[in-house]
């Protein structure tokens, strides 16, 4: 089967890589963009950029229109109550790092913070930081053989104490989807607040943040074939409500004298200072782009593409995958052969896979590893990748053999 994909020529770099010899297959690091996206960038520069929310003029009119527009399909996207409800932030890391700092005061010495033993470093130290200023418990939840987050296990440990939970959707090493429903349930019933790290799931079909029922959701735009240096941060309103206001400049305050201010709420309370205009356009764009799409065919594809990833990988004796890997990705390590060194020789033979900690050293300690390699899927990955990819490898073991 030659699983072609029908969007790879949406994706101009695609043909760049490939006449370079590359072979991308690190898109949960980060993803291409579609020429849509590049035309909306180019076009916002192109037509006469201006500040947002400041400027009565028709280019400031019309960049406040696109990029609240944006704000408006992110809502639909993630079926938010309402625009009010999404926040722009610099990405997940920032959005979490925004969460650990608004919610502080929430919390006594004593309460319980709890995350899981799979979390990336974004969703593990803004926490682990909080906790030591304020004398919490950071409580870890084990994961079971397949990398899932271990239910029997968190029953236990989410209790009375428990004042937040903060969870990946999707881990960025193990690629499963996370028992979400039942851990959410869980912290609820203790009235804890619930974050949802979803950098990695929100590329993957359409999530009702509603159904998931969480106080907050983010993403970054740029591994959802958006632009970088935007991510959104979802919160129900209730829970925004709560949150501290953290930066602290232009545009974010009703009224200021010198010795005081009252500021706005959210969103624009939370997005001090000129924000990255061109790329939350350009996210707007991207969303066009996915909801466009016949997300049963991207998903159909994807899935086919990662049967196909993990049959390769199960076919080549010593590789040990890290546990079951349900969609999107794969991470291994090969039996006595360094993950730093294959690294090294795939990259020499043009192969773009992510090698090493991936941000989540706690993890790869439990797992008992120095590092893995991840290969990563996007919906412009063709069967033709990962023919490349394994004759990389194939070649590289019987170098380092
Ligand atoms: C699960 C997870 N959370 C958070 C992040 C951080 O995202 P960003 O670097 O876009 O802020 C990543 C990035 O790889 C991730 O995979």
């Amino acid at each position: 089967m030659s699983l072609k994909s029908p969007w790879r020529s949406d994706f101009p770099a695609l043909s760049a890589l490939t006449a370079e010899g590359q072979t991308y297959l690190d898109s949960a690091a980060t993803a291409q963009k579609p020429q849509a996206v590049l035309d909306a960038l180019l076009g916002y520069y192109a037509s006469g950029a201006a500040n947002v929310h400041r400027a009565q003029h028709l280019p400031g009119e019309r960049a406040t229109r696109a990029f609240e527009g944006t704000r408006t399909q992110a809502a639909h996207w993630l079926n938010a109550a309402s625009p009010a409800e999404i926040l722009f932030t610099r990405g997940t890391t920032e959005a979490i790092n925004l969460l650990a700092y608004g919610l502080e005061q929430l919390f006594q010495p004593g309460d319980e913070l709890v995350i899981s033993a799979l979390e990336h470093h974004a969703n593990l130290l803004p926490w682990q930081q909080l906790a030591l200023r304020r004398q919490l418990k950071l409580v870890v939840l084990p994961l079971d053989d397949r990398g899932l987050i271990d239910l029997v296990r968190a029953r236990e440990l989410i209790g009375p104490r428990t004042r937040l939970l903060a969870v990946s959707q999707l881990s960025n090493v193990l690629g499963r989807w996370q028992p979400l429903t039942e851990l959410l349930a869980l912290a609820r019933a203790q009235g804890a607040l619930t974050v949802v790290d979803g950098a990695q799931g929100a590329v993957h079909g359409r999530h009702d943040v509603r159904a998931m029922g969480c106080d907050f959701y983010t993403f970054s735009s740029h591994k959802l074939y958006g632009p970088d240096g935007v991510g959104v941060l979802y919160g129900r309103g209730e829970a925004l409500a709560r949150l501290r206001h953290w930066q602290f400049g232009g545009e974010m305050v009703h009224t200021a004298s010198y010795q005081a201010a009252d500021f706005h709420g959210a969103p624009l309370g939370f997005e001090a200072g000129t924000p990255a205009i061109a790329s939350v356009i350009g996210l707007g764009a991207a969303l066009d782009y996915l909801g466009n799409l016949d997300q049963a065919a991207v998903a159909g594809h994807e899935a086919a593409l990662h049967l196909k990833l993990l049959a390769g990988l199960a076919a080549r004796d010593g590789v040990r995958l890290l546990g079951e890997p349900e969609l999107a990705l794969a991470s291994f390590q090969v039996e006595s052969v360094h993950n730093a060194d294959l690294a090294h020789l795939l990259t020499e033979q043009g192969i773009a896979v992510r090698a090493g900690h991936h941000c989540a050293m706690p993890l790869m300690q439990t797992l008992g590893l120095s590092g893995a390699i991840r290969v990563s899927l996007g919906l412009y990955n063709d069967g033709t990748d990962l023919e490349r990819f394994f004759g990389a490898l194939d070649k590289a073991l019987e170098l380092l053999r």
